[in-house]
């Protein structure tokens, strides 16, 4: 189920110019198959880039490094994007799309586990993008909140699922259903998390958008 009707997802992206680079990466990326973010959301990220005066962001789920180019191009040219991808082949897609862009001074991809590598980082981070495995949005939670600096962002994609968060609105289920839970528990987890600030918006598939409180 689209979350946002098809009319109105035209009717804004009519609103924005593009840029053919990023066409051309999304564009294979749906051919590839692969769950990418859309022009919306990428817009938005680069929004909160300038809202925050983010120069260091964090990325989990690089797939062909879409919503990576979004973040690398709105930062300040001495910005840093490390982002965490667990397929060689995509990771390697995406460093070429960096590379492409003039943008691979900036971005760093590092290839593993999400689970593991987000204990070999090292914070502070003004913004993270959560869009890797659902299932481990819970358990990398405490990790995420305490690698923001306050005030920084943590952005999480995904969290209404095609609306299947919502019991009974999608029946029969397409989505599997562990995924399901593990997502409408994240939410519930989030919505009480008192470090955080958090907005749950209705853009494609649904971002929470969470503010690490500064006190
Ligand atoms: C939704 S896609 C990311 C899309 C990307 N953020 C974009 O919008 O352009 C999720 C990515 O996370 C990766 N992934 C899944 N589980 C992971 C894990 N445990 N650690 C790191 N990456 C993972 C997948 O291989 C996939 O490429």
């Amino acid at each position: 189920m689209q979350i946002v009707a098809p009319a109105i997802e035209g009717y804004l992206a009519s609103l924005d110019d593009g840029d053919p680079q990023l066409e051309r990466v999304a564009a294979e990326g749906e051919a590839l198959g692969l769950p990418i973010v859309n022009a919306a959301v990428g817009r938005f990220l680069e929004a909160l880039v300038v809202a925050t005066g983010t120069r260091r962001v964090l990325e989990i789920g690089t797939a062909n490094g879409y919503s990576a180019l979004w973040l690398a191009r709105s930062l300040p040219a001495d910005g840093q994007i490390l982002t965490l991808e667990i397929d060689p082949q995509r990771a390697a897609i995406a460093r070429r799309h960096f590379e492409e862009a003039g943008l691979a001074d900036r971005v760093d991809v590092i290839v593993g586990d999400s689970a593991r590598m987000v204990h070999k980082v090292a914070g502070p981070f003004d913004l993270i993008f959560n869009d890797g495995d659902k299932r481990q949005y819970g358990p990398l939670l405490d990790r995420l909140a305490s690698l923001l600096r306050p005030g920084g962002v943590l952005i999480t994609d995904n969290v209404l699922w095609d609306g299947e968060v919502v019991p009974g609105l999608v029946t029969p289920p397409r989505r599997e259903p562990d995924d399901t839970a593990a997502i409408a528990a994240y939410n519930r987890r989030l919505a009480a998390d008192e470090r955080l600030v958090t907005s749950f918006l209705p853009i494609r598939d649904g971002l929470a958008v969470s503010v690490r409180r500064r006190i």
